[in-house]
């Protein structure tokens, strides 16, 4: 299949539709939130109109239609990650899987393999999403945990020099992000893993900006635990995965509890069903499941290759492009080696809010500010930037609007 973003266009209702007095709508925001297309609109609409009941539950023939639509869901999505049925726990998003593992953690007992205690370690890296970062934080001043990290370098790569003490004999767990959404660094995850395995250490990914765009196979990537959001992904909001190994869910204790996540109740306690069930409490977020499973067979029918090699193509594009532009500076990899489609940059002393204001005008939508990743924009000396990220459905149309409407800015400025 030939690719054609402009094609791929027209399935998202949404980029048809003009803004800020009639302006074409240029959408490079999707690292914040992806667009929807139809298909995914209607599988969440038809699940209401059709399907509506409480999974797991009811007797009747819409709660046998409601739970088949939510388990065959969750097939989708092992399929799409190359991991087991039973692997696949929905969460609301990605910040909830991370929160998931973290408390999940701080509830194992001594004698469990997820036990933390005073002196252990975490491992994190200075390049984190808040959402991978806080969780974190908050398990070790609970368990009394040493938290540890990764520094980033001035090209906005992780310094792996010292990799041997940081992640040492007393590391329990090592969470990183797979492609930074501020710098677009995809980072190198065989030296982590193996270095985390050989101290026995358990590896977890945020892929919130891998997995919408590149083929993401949890079993070659070698990790452990892995978190994504389905609305980055052309899904919809309130439906997020968090996958884990078997033999790992086993062991892990449950983070909330009630109902469906049970095996057994009496007054006094109560015994856990199997995972994913046991990570599922409460009536979960069943339309929005049914529309990301609609999502990832939208996105495997064209190809997360294909996906991969156009957003390659875009970011060198882009990259090259805002690269002439006279006191504009790259904030992350100059190159697409191993690189994603976030580029984040500052304009000489524009505020980034005031260009991010400029550029809506021109109906170019971009994200400005601190990227929820306040430790890596202040170790990097730059509180804020903007933010330009591409997707399927952008073409260097998009890309040529931004550059001009940048150096539009310069000029409103008077720069
Ligand atoms: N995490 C999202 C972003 O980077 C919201 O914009």
């Amino acid at each position: 299949m030939t690719f054609d973003a402009h094609a791929i266009a027209k399935d998202f209702p949404i980029l048809d539709r003009t803004i800020r007095d009639g302006k074409r709508l240029v959408y490079l925001d999707s690292g914040a939130t992806s667009q929807k297309p139809n298909v995914v609109i209607n599988a969440e609409s038809d699940f209401y109109r059709f399907h509506n009941a409480a999974v797991h539950r009811g007797a009747h023939q819409l709660a046998e239609e409601a739970t088949d639509a939510y388990e065959g869901a969750r097939e989708i999505v092992a399929q799409f990650l190359n991991a087991s049925v039973d692997e696949i726990v929905f969460t609301k998003n990605a910040t909830e899987s991370l929160n998931l593992i973290s408390y999940a953690m701080g509830n194992a007992a001594p004698g469990n393999r997820f036990h933390l205690k005073a002196g252990d370690s975490i491992v994190v890296t200075e390049m984190e999403h808040h959402a991978n970062l806080i969780p974190w934080q908050q398990l070790a001043a609970r368990t009394g945990a040493i938290l540890k990290w990764f520094t980033v370098t001035d090209d906005g790569r992780l310094d792996l020099s010292q990799i041997n003490s940081v992640i040492d004999e007393k590391t329990k767990v090592v969470a990183l992000t797979h492609q930074s959404n501020v710098l677009g660094t995809i980072n190198p995850l065989e030296a982590i893993t193996k270095r985390a395995h050989e101290v026995g250490a358990v590896v977890v990914l945020d892929a919130c900006q891998s997995v919408p765009h590149m083929k993401t196979d949890v079993k070659k990537l070698d990790i452990d635990f892995l978190a994504f959001s389905g609305h980055k992904a052309v899904g919809p909001t309130g439906i997020g995965v968090f996958w884990g190994r078997a033999e790992l869910l086993a062991e892990l204790p449950p983070f909330l509890t009630g109902g469906s996540m049970i095996e057994n109740v009496t007054m006094e306690s109560a015994t856990w069903a199997p995972a994913p069930k046991k990570f599922e409490a409460g009536v979960p977020n069943m339309a929005q499941a049914v529309g990301l499973g609609a999502a990832l067979t939208y996105l495997t029918g064209i190809g997360m290759d294909n996906i991969h090699k156009h957003e390659i193509s875009l970011t060198k594009y882009l990259l090259e492009g805002l690269s002439a532009i006279t006191d504009l500076r790259i904030i992350g990899p100059k190159t697409t080696e191993l690189r994603g489609g976030v580029v984040s940059f500052t304009l000489g002393d524009i505020h980034p809010h005031d260009l991010g204001q400029y550029l809506d005008s021109q109906g170019i939508a971009v994200r400005t500010g601190h990227h929820c990743a306040w430790p890596l924009t202040r170790k990097l000396g730059v509180p804020a930037t903007t933010r330009a990220s591409v997707y399927l459905y952008n073409t260097t149309d998009d890309l040529d609007a931004l550059i001009v409407g940048v150096q539009g800015a310069q000029k409103y400025f008077g720069r």
